[in-house]
C-alpha cells in the first residue's frame, strides 16, 4: 500500500488554563488514504478545529507525530510547513478568512501566486474555478461585498485551485443554508471523485457526515469510529 495521504501517530495537545492545564486531544491516531472521505463529529470544545489546525501545520502537537504526503508536518520551521501545505493541502476554515482587501479573484489565485505563479496564469485558474462554484459574476467583488454563502464558495475555489491532495475543511457549510451548503458539498466530492482528493470535513450536519466513507467522533480527546 501507499503512503497515507495523512498520518496523525499519537497526537496530543494541551493547553494552559491559569494554574490547570487542559489536555484537549488525548493521543490521536488517524490514517487517511487517497480519495478516502472522512467527517469528524463531536460537541462543540471538543477539539476539532485544534485538531484540524495540527493537521494542516497551523498548530503543533505538544506530544506525537503528523506526515502529510509522507513528510513530517510537526516540529519543522514554518516555511518548510507552509510549502507541504501549498502543495498538498487546501484548508476550507470554520470562517472564511478571505482577505479583505483582495477581490475574489485575486483571493482564489492566492495559493498559485504563492507558488510564484505567473499572475495572468493563476488569475485565469482563478476564473475558471470561480466560474464553476457560480461567481463568474463576482471576479471583481471584495468579501465585504459578496453574501455569506458566496464567500464561502470563494473559500472552497481557493482551498481547490492548486489540486490539492488533502482538503481540510472547519464545518465548511456552516454558516449557509441547505441550498448553498448542499452546493458546497457538491464541489467538494466532485474534487474527490476526479483528483482522488482526500477530504476530512469537521461537521454537525449528519446528512454530511453519512455521505463520507467513515464517522470519527471525537470525545473525551480520542477518536472513535461510529457505527454506520
Ligand atoms: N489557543 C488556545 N488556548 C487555550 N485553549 C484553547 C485554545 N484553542 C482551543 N482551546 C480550547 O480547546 C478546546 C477545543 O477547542 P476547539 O476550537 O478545537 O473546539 P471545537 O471542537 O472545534 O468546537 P466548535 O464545534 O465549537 O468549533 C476548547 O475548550 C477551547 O477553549
Ligand atoms: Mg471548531
Amino acid at each position: 500500500m501507499t503512503d497515507p495521504v495523512l498520518d496523525c501517530r499519537g497526537v496530543i495537545r494541551r493547553f494552559n488554563e491559569g494554574a490547570s492545564m487542559l489536555e484537549v486531544l488525548h493521543g490521536i491516531d488517524l490514517k487517511v488514504q487517497a480519495a478516502e472521505r472522512v467527517a469528524i463529529i463531536g460537541a462543540s470544545g471538543s477539539g476539532k478545529t485544534t485538531l484540524l489546525q495540527i493537521m494542516g501545520g497551523l498548530d503543533e502537537p505538544d506530544e506525537g507525530e503528523v506526515f502529510v504526503a509522507g513528510k513530517p508536518m510537526h516540529g519543522t520551521d514554518e516555511s518548510t510547513k507552509g510549502d507541504l501545505r501549498n502543495r498538498n493541502i487546501g484548508f476550507i476554515y470554520q470562517f472564511h478568512h478571505l482577505l479583505a482587501e483582495f477581490t475574489a479573484e485575486e483571493n482564489v489565485a492566492m495559493p498559485l501566486m504563492i507558488r510564484r505563479e505567473p499572475k495572468a496564469a493563476a488569475i485565469e485558474q482563478a476564473r475558471e474555478l470561480l466560474g464553476q462554484v457560480g461567481l463568474g459574476e463576482r471576479l471583481h467583488h471584495k468579501p465585504g461585498e459578496l453574501s455569506g454563502g458566496e464567500r464561502q464558495r470563494a473559500a472552497v475555489a481557493r482551498a481547490l485551485i492548486t489540486r490539492p491532495r488533502l482538503v481540510l475543511a472547519d464545518e465548511p457549510t456552516g454558516n449557509l443554508d441547505a441550498g448553498n451548503g448542499g452546493h458546497v458539498l457538491q464541489l467538494m466530492l466532485e474534487l474527490n471523485q476526479e483528483l482522488k482528493t482526500s477530504l476530512v470535513i469537521v461537521t454537525h450536519d449528519h446528512s454530511i457526515a453519512s455521505q463520507m466513507d467513515r464517522i470519527l467522533v471525537l470525545e473525551e480527546g480520542t477518536l472513535k469510529t461510529k457505527e454506520l
